[in-house]
């Protein structure tokens, strides 16, 4: 079977509970599902916000699509870094929207690159993906309010919940109280609920109420929500997957490292990576020794996993480096 180190998924499932909480809801599933509104009051209550800027989708990506449709179209542009989020520049292909972008990292000043354009909505990944780097939420506060008000800023925060985050961080709540900025996030990751897509924005009322007038009824499923709060259940569990994770991404990093990759700092479950040699064909070659890794150009994104994956991972680099250095398989 093949590995799979191309979709940053968490390496374990959902935290004990939710098994059960699903089990129980079978019985109930010819219903429709009740309003989402047990989730939003239990994830306004997490973030001591009100329950009008709370709004809970199928994955995050319903509510980031839900933004592109509200805050973009064929002139309102939107902004994004390249490389990005994949699914960013399929928006605006969906959405008719023009997409400006600008290389990651950037040079100089996004307010001021942003000045002259009519911009509805800038989407940044936070921690980035693919690079893993870290914005903190102050950056993001700093920028909406050089912005427009009608200028949306979207920090997507799917993997935040894998960053260190420093004790004078600025909570979600005080972002919302910001007219412009949308912040995302997701049960997909550290909960390890990818599979029944659920996620959720955090937003002034105004924002989060544009959202919903926009939403198909009844996009969230029971179980999906069923399966968020029996995994908010137990506040421990992202603490300890959260320092997991580290400890792996640290052995990782330092593995291939020592092998002569060039390894960007990350904050989230993945690394982005240069590989040794000049090669090109890196991730195909991994996927023939039954690894799957995500090329962005000739870089490579590879998720952190567990020991096991990381081990697996270094056997698969370490056979086609041998294979290389044998057969002097150098730039291709
Ligand atoms: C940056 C980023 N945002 C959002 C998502 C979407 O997550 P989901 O729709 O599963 O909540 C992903 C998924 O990989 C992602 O990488």
């Amino acid at each position: 079977m093949t590995l799979r180190l191309h979709a940053n998924e968490h390496p374990q499932g959902p935290p004990a509970g939710v098994a059960d909480a699903l089990h129980a809801l079978i019985p109930e599933l010819h219903r429709y599902p009740a309003a989402s509104s047990a989730l939003e009051t239990a994830i306004a209550e997490l973030y001591d916000v009100p329950l009008n800027r709370v709004l809970v989708g199928a994955g995050s990506a319903e509510i980031i699509s839900l933004a592109w449709r509200a805050f973009t179209g064929p002139d309102r542009a939107a902004f994004f870094h390249e490389p990005e989020f994949e699914f960013y520049p399929m928006l605006a292909a969906q959405c008719g929207t023009p997409a400006l972008t600008r290389p990651w990292p950037l040079d100089g000043d996004l307010a001021t690159h942003l000045a002259d354009a009519s911009v509805g909505l800038v989407a940044l990944s936070n921690p980035h993906n693919p690079t893993g780097s870290a914005r903190p939420r102050r950056e993001i506060a700093d920028l909406a309010g050089r912005l427009p008000d009608t200028t949306v800023v979207l920090n997507d925060e799917a993997y935040h919940d894998y960053a260190d985050v420093d004790d004078g961080e600025l909570s979600l709540g005080a972002l919302s109280d910001l007219p412009n900025v949308l912040t995302t996030r997701t049960f997909s990751k550290i909960h390890g609920l990818a599979g029944l897509r659920i996620g959720y924005g955090i937003g002034n009322a105004c924002l989060i109420g544009a959202l919903r007038s926009l939403q198909t009824p009844f996009s969230v499923s029971t179980a999906a929500c069923t399966a968020a709060l029996a995994a908010l259940a137990d506040p421990s569990v992202p603490a300890e997957r959260r320092a997991h994770n580290r400890r792996q991404r640290d052995s990782l990093a330092d593995a291939l490292t020592a092998r002569g990759f060039e390894v960007s700092p990350s904050q989230a479950n993945f690394l982005y990576v240069r590989p040794p040699h000049g090669r090109s064909t890196w991730a195909a070659d991994l996927l023939d020794r039954g690894v799957r890794v995500q090329p962005v150009g000739a870089d490579l994104r590879v998720t952190v996993g567990s020991a096991t994956d990381v081990a697996a991972l270094i056997t698969a680099v370490d056979d086609l480096l041998s294979a290389v250095q044998t057969n002097n398989l150098g730039e291709s």
